[in-house]
C-alpha cells in the first residue's frame, strides 16, 4: 500500500549561487560519496551539468523526506538518501545507515522521478509499505 507521497521543486539559480559561494563544501553537504564522485566528474566536463545534477538530487531528497513524513529530521539526512541510476537511466533511491534501518523496519520502499528545465528542477517520490502477512 502507499505509505506516502512527496514532491519538491528546486530553483536551479539558488543551487548555482550556493555552489559559487561555498564550492565543494555545499555539494559535500548534500551528496553521498557516490553522488559526489559523479558530480565531480560531470562538473569537470561541463560545470552547468554539475549544477543541474545537484539541483535534481536536492529536490529528490526533499521529495523523499516528505514521502516518508519526516521532512529533514533525523534519521532523514541529505547524505543518507542517495539517488542512484539503473543501466536504463531510471533513477533509484538508495538508502544508507540509520535511514536505511528506519525504512527497513517499517517495510518501506521508494520510487522516484526527477525532471529539470531551465531554472527549475522537480521530483516526485512514492513510498510503499510492504503488506504484513495476515
Ligand atoms: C519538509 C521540508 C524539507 C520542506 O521544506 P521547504 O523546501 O522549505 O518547503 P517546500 O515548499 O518544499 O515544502 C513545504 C511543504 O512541505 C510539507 N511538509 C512539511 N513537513 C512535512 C513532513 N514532515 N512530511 C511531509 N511533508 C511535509 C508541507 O506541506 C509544507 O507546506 P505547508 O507548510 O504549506 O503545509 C522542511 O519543511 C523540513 O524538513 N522541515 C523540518 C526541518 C526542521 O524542522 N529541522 C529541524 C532540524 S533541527
Amino acid at each position: 500500500m502507499i505509505y506516502g507521497i512527496g514532491t519538491d521543486i528546486c530553483d536551479v539559480r539558488r543551487i548555482r549561487a550556493s555552489l559559487e559561494r561555498h564550492g565543494d563544501r555545499f555539494a559535500l553537504k548534500i551528496l553521498s560519496e557516490a553522488e559526489f564522485k559523479t558530480w565531480k566528474a560531470r562538473s569537470a566536463r561541463w560545470p552547468e551539468r554539475g549544477v543541474r545534477f545537484l539541483a535534481t538530487r536536492f529536490s529528490a531528497k526533499e521529495a523523499f523526506s516528505k514521502a516518508i513524513g519526516l521532512g529533514m529530521r533525523m534519521p532523514m539526512t541529505w547524505r543518507l538518501c542517495e539517488v542512484g541510476k539503473l543501466a536504463s537511466g531510471k533513477p533509484v533511491i538508495v538508502l544508507h545507515g540509520v535511514l536505511k534501518d528506519w525504512c527497513e523496519a517499517r517495510g518501506l520502499s521508494a520510487q522516484v522521478s526527477v525532471t529539470d528545465e531551465t531554472d527549475y528542477a522537480a521530483s516526485f517520490v512514492v513510498v510503499e509499505q510492504k503488506e504484513k502477512n495476515p
